[in-house]
């Protein structure tokens, strides 16, 4: 029968370090993150010749990927006072606060605990502009359309609450000449898990228009985005060639401090949730379940976004695949499945099962539900 097969290459770190997960494992579910593999996409975002990067700590706020993060000399991007509370704590000196929607006193406070404040409506300049009086602020612009991965990750258009579109421009100079703003910078983020190259590169087009015609932009931050493979052996982003189209832009603007805020692309690859398997159900054509002690409480993208995520029989890297199965968690909902139609050894009660490329919005979007406790997080250095 047909199904998806996960194999096992040597050019994932999960597949060397495989006898230390093992071990891990018996502890009980957990995510366990990669330092090194952190730190070697940090080194490749290095290289995109910008001049700021912030890492957006929601997609994994974890204390230790944090610290390894840091190091390279990142800001960190947040979008709740929890999350600059947060950034403060770990010893973040350069803070980006991008909320949306938020009421006029995550402003108020913003300004004291951020470095850089990104307005993403006008509602709070036509009717609190004395919270933004005599400030710098950054200002999130709509180009109109988004791109990623599913349609509730893509992050502009009229169908999407992100963002001032290019029609209010002149309102937004009125106001903030009216209140003595000075706007120094331009954002657009338009969407999560991108595997577009020139995407960056056609927003700091979008967004260099838009400051042309408000005169006193210094910074483009071309948001975050960058996509990684969802199977293993797809083809990844080309950071070069982002590169590449950057520095194009950069030639023909250089009076532009050019940012980025990417989040996925830092720890995504990094991470891997473990667990074990409880049972096996067979129903009728053949149709097999494998059921892990870990569910949609502890990883909701698949439920959510119908995201692929790999998953291999850990114990049994040699058994050559002979049953196509679902694997699901205890989670009751019908929607608890880590994965459709998966390829996969026959499977044991207490067997590890590793679900790969988990390290982005895995561990932080867990939760509570039917209370059961969500896997716990590791490190390995
Ligand atoms: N900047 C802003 C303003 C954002 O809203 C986001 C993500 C990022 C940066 C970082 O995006 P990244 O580089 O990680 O793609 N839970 C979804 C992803 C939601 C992304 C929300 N915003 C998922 O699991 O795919």
């Amino acid at each position: 029968p047909d199904g998806d097969s996960d194999r096992l290459d040597d050019d994932v770190w999960w597949f060397s370090k495989r006898s230390e997960l093992l071990e891990l494992a018996k502890d009980g579910p957990a995510y366990v993150y990669d330092v090194s593999t952190i730190q070697r996409r940090a080194e490749e975002l290095q290289g995109l010749g910008l001049d700021r990067v912030f890492y957006a700590i929601k997609a994994n706020p974890n204390p230790e990927v944090l610290k390894t993060i840091l190091d390279f000399g990142f800001g960190l991007e947040c979008v709740s006072p929890g999350e600059l509370e947060h950034a403060k704590a770990m010893g973040a000196s350069e803070r980006l606060f991008t909320p949306n929607f938020a009421p006029k006193e995550e402003y108020i406070s913003g300004f004291e605990s951020a470095t850089y404040l990104t307005l993403d409506n006008l509602h709070p300049l036509r009717h609190w502009p004395e919270v933004f009086a005599g400030r710098d602020i950054l200002v999130r612009m709509d180009p109109g359309h988004g791109r990623g991965h599913h349609k509730k990750v893509k992050t502009a258009g009229a169908q999407s609450k992100f963002g001032i579109p290019p029609e209010q421009v002149e309102e937004l100079a009125d106001l903030v000449k009216r209140h003595d703003i000075n706007v120094i910078g331009l954002h657009s983020h338009v969407g999560s898990g991108i595997t577009y190259a020139a995407t960056w590169s056609e927003t700091a087009m979008f967004l260099a228009g838009v400051a042309d015609r408000l005169g006193s932009v210094r910074i483009l931050n071309l948001g975050g985005g960058l996509g990684v493979p969802e199977k293993l052996g797809d083809k990844r982003l080309d950071l070069s060639e982002v590169k590449e189209t950057i520095a194009a832009f950069r030639q023909a603007r250089p009076e532009f401090e050019l940012w980025m805020e990417p989040g996925r692309y830092l720890v995504a690859e990094s991470g891997v949730l473990l667990g074990r398997v409880t049972q096996i159900k067979e129903k009728e054509g053949g149709r097999f379940f494998v059921g892990l002690d870990i569910g949609m409480n502890s990883l909701i993208r698949p439920a959510l976004y119908g995201a692929y995520h790999p998953i291999v029989n850990l114990s049994k890297v040699d058994g050559s695949p002979k049953i196509v199965a679902d694997v699901v968690g205890p989670i009751c909902e019908t929607g608890d499945v880590l994965g459709h139609k998966r390829r996969l050894p026959v499977s044991e009660e207490g067997d590890v099962f590793l679900i790969a490329s988990a390290g982005a919005y895995g561990y932080v979007m867990g939760s509570q539900y039917n209370l059961r406790k969500p896997a716990i997080e590791r490190i390995l250095r």
